[in-house]
């Protein structure tokens, strides 16, 4: 009896074990996020949760199914789906179906996790990948989408990414702006319905809005607390996210390329894969969530993350386009007077027959113009080699101006409507980088500079220009296929670029930020938040990219915008990202100029904190009339505090601010530093040494009621 018994509880077991085999249970894991998702008995995956992980097994046998996990068009869901395929049939439905999974380790502390989807009607798979990194608390997803009918078939959507929530309610932070206003935030609830970010600009996608956002959970998430999911999109071109919340209040993002005027025809075996979508979840507020970022960017993602910035003089501001040879020797004396690493040359050095002498003519031709540089770029290499800086160029190589030899030679390389008025950006034109030959001649602007001028050491690489006049001569009957493989187009010529040029820094700008994503990053060492450096509008402008951008990628140039600032104030600000000059020292007083010196000097001592360590954002320039944030080394050892007085009341009360990452059990050294010379530092407590916990819990005076006033805080461990 006992024998059977036991046969009878084995052989339960086993069917047990069959059963959960056959409907697995698949759980992405990073150090303290889960995401997990269920096969139910229909064979269709379900999000099942996303949450704090979930440590006991046992427990995840209770988690509720969940939503269908990529939502396909044409079945039983009423609301948006993440994939929406045509098949050669007319059928415009998909039904998703597991069909495997694996898990493979990546590296030490990354995990992917592949799950295959196909139809059992269609010969269509959807192939979702998920790169979990552990200590950084990110995931990285991407989607790959194939089939195997005989015609292609045409894909009307193709998300990266789709996350479900089942909240009480949810508030997302936007960062809409325009030129010189990028990055603003703003809170937006979420209600039935929809919520859509996208951008339909093409090559300057972001100039609107930039592809991240952020969505607080059950409340609102202020620095240290709430709970707050960080997403962003890697894509250089039309980006969306739709946020829409249904008629149960639960919530669903769906993150991708933007669809719009973009139906792909996807031949037999081709696989589309998606650009890859990047999300952190903190449960204890925003500044966390930066920091996840802030160390996946640096490890993982962009180009030399893990290495030393330039710091530089830019000339724009400093000439715009009124130069010649002799006035940039003497810039780059004022390089070395500053005792920084780089001198930057900016736009107008190039053109001949329509030389670049404005920003009406001249963009294609990127050779020297005799009269300005009859020496050319060699010259000013040499130059700058002799005095010890070293020399780096701007470019704009995607566009054209229709005043240069490149249109009248290949009118049909620009992406123009053939029977239609030419509309003009920036009195410029987009190249059609679908075409293969333009991707060579724009990969050959950056290689001639380099055989012919292999001295240069960093390019300032800009896209000033949104897609205009959409019509591509060489994609003739794929029209639908250009802002997507425009895109494609840029990556390649990035990658050639990066394969033979593998140590070459470059600078993404593109009028300020109109291009500023984790993809393009990939290529480029740092990016042009904005090309408005009035220092208080910056103040906000750096806030809204810090929260997902490390200080290290963010140029911040100290220039004349806002003369009212004085150079420490602007020069404050911008050492909190990654430091330059554009201004004519000619301009500065002698105390001015030994101040900007002094700065470069103490940026450099810096460096271990503000590019390599841990970011806190004190005081929000959003909550008043002050703003302070703090970077910390890894080691705790040193911290820099910066605190900034805008547009304090009379008589205003100001309060201590309190620092964050430091160790409470070190002694802490605190000094006021970067002050202009010969002034004394009136911070209370300037000089003296206290516990780590007494600055975290009590906090520094560094306010005051001044005007435009700046405080930089040096804090070291002794
Ligand atoms: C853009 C950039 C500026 C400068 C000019 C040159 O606007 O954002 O920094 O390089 O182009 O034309």
């Amino acid at each position: 009896m006992k024998g059977k018994l036991f046969l009878l509880i084995c052989f339960l077991c086993i069917s047990c074990i069959l059963k959960a085999a056959d409907k697995p249970v698949i759980k992405i894991g990073t150090d303290r996020v889960n995401l997990i998702y269920k096969v139910a008995d229909n064979g269709r995956l379900y999000q099942s949760y996303l949450g704090k992980s979930l440590n006991h097994a046992s427990d995840i046998a209770f988690l509720p199914m969940g939503t269908e996990a990529y939502l396909t068009n044409g079945m039983e869901d009423y609301f948006e789906p993440a994939i929406h395929v045509l098949h050669n049939d007319g059928n415009p439905s998909l039904l998703l179906k597991y069909f495997s999974h694996s898990v493979n380790q990546v590296s030490p502390g990354v995990e992917e996790t592949v799950i295959t989807l196909q139809d059992d009607k269609y010969p269509v798979t959807v192939i979702m990948h998920f790169v979990a990194y552990q200590k950084e608390d990110l995931i990285k997803t991407y989607t790959e989408i194939s089939h195997k009918e005989k015609k292609p078939v045409v894909l009307h959507k193709y998300a990266s990414s789709m996350l479900h929530f089942n909240r009480d309610n949810y508030l997302l932070t936007e960062f809409a702006g325009d030129w010189a206003t990028e990055a603003h935030m703003k809170d937006v609830p979420l209600e039935f319905g929809k919520k859509t970010l996208d951008t339909k600009l093409g090559s300057r996608a972001s100039m609107f809005t930039p592809p991240f956002f952020q969505l607080a959970l059950d409340g609102k998430a202020d620095e240290n607390s709430g709970e707050v999911i960080v997403g962003s999109l890697g894509w250089t071109g039309n980006f969306q996210f739709v946020f829409e919340v249904d008629n149960k209040n639960e919530l669903r993002v769906i993150s991708g390329i933007n669809p719009y005027a973009s139906e792909y025809s996807l031949k037999p075996n081709e696989i589309f894969r998606t650009p890859d979508f990047y999300f952190t979840y903190s449960f204890n507020g925003k500044g966390q969530a930066s920091r996840n970022f802030h160390d996946w960017a640096r490890k993982y993602q962009v180009k030399d993350g893990d290495k030393d910035r330039m710091t530089l003089l830019n000339n724009w501001e400093a000439t715009y386009f009124n130069f010649d040879e002799k006035k940039l020797e003497e810039l780059m004396g004022d390089a070395v007077e500053l005792g920084v690493d780089m001198f930057l040359l900016d736009d107008g050095w190039f053109a001949n027959k329509y030389p670049r002498s404005g920003d009406h003519q001249g963009l294609g031709d990127w050779d020297e113009t005799a009269d300005k540089l009859p020496n050319g770029v060699s010259h000013l290499t040499e130059v700058a080699k002799e005095k010890g800086v070293k020399f780096g160029l701007w470019i704009e190589p995607e566009m054209v101006n229709p005043k240069s030899e490149l249109y009248e030679k290949h009118k049909d390389w620009v992406i123009h409507l053939p029977n239609r008025d030419e509309y003009y950006f920036r009195n410029q034109m987009v190249l059609d980088l679908s075409n293969p030959q333009v991707q060579d001649f724009v990969f050959g602007v950056v290689d001639n500079l380099m055989t012919k001028n292999p001295d240069i050491a960093f390019f300032k690489w800009d896209c000033n220009s949104p897609i205009t006049n959409i019509y591509s001569a060489y994609l003739k009957n794929k029209q639908s296929h250009l802002y997507i493989d425009y895109v494609r187009g840029l990556y390649n010529v990035l990658e050639r670029v990066k394969a033979k040029y593998p140590k070459l820094p470059m600078m993404l700008c593109s009028g300020g930020g109109g291009r500023s994503d984790y993809e393009a990053l990939k290529y480029f060492t740092e990016f042009w938040p904005s090309d408005n450096t009035d220092p208080i509008e910056r103040l906000f402008i750096q806030w809204g990219y810090s929260q997902i951008f490390p200080a290290k990628t963010m140029c911040a140039h100290v220039t004349t915008w806002n003369k009212n600032a004085s150079i420490k104030f602007r020069t404050d600000v911008a050492m909190m990202c990654k430091l330059g000059f554009d201004i004519k020292l000619e301009e500065l007083n002698e105390t001015e100029e030994a101040y900007c010196r002094s700065a470069v000097k103490n940026y450099n001592a810096l460096k271990p904190a503000i590019l390599e360590g841990d970011q806190y954002r004190l005081v929000s320039p959003y909550s008043g009339n002050h703003t302070s944030t703090m970077f910390v080394d890894k080691n705790k050892k040193k911290a820099v505090v910066f605190a900034f007085d805008i547009h304090p009341r009379y008589a205003e009360k100001t309060l201590p601010v309190r620092l964050e990452g430091l160790d409470t059990n070190k002694m802490y050294r605190v000094k006021e530093i970067n002050g202009m010379p010969g002034t004394n530092s009136s911070l209370q407590g300037n000089g003296q040494l206290y516990s780590g916990e007494y600055l975290m819990n009590v906090g520094l005076p560094l306010f005051t009621t001044s005007q435009l006033n700046s405080r930089v805080v040096e804090i070291v461990a002794e």
